[in-house]
């Protein structure tokens, strides 16, 4: 979300500032991605269940998803809509 945040990728907006009050953040992580990035917490979960946009199972937060080693990039696409 930072990352999109300060580079002006639209579609991400990030309302909350990552504080998972917002899910303006809402991302599809690239499915062939999917199973590199930890599992979801119970409160992104909750979250996810009142995005505005279509939900998919690899829907995710993208405030939660932290880009480390050895994932050195990750593929997200952007909802339709966010709010
Ligand atoms: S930036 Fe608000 S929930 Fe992710």
């Amino acid at each position: 979300m930072l990352a999109a945040v300060r580079n002006g990728i639209h579609g991400i907006d990030g309302e909350c500032g990552g504080c998972l009050d917002c899910a303006t953040c809402h991302v599809y992580v690239d499915e062939e991605q999917a199973s590199s990035v930890p599992q979801p917490g119970e409160e992104e979960l909750e979250l996810l269940s009142a995005v505005s946009g279509e939900r998919k199972p690899n829907s995710r937060l993208s405030c939660q998803l932290k880009v480390t080693a050895p994932l050195d990039e990750l593929v997200v696409h952007v909802p339709a809509r966010q709010s």
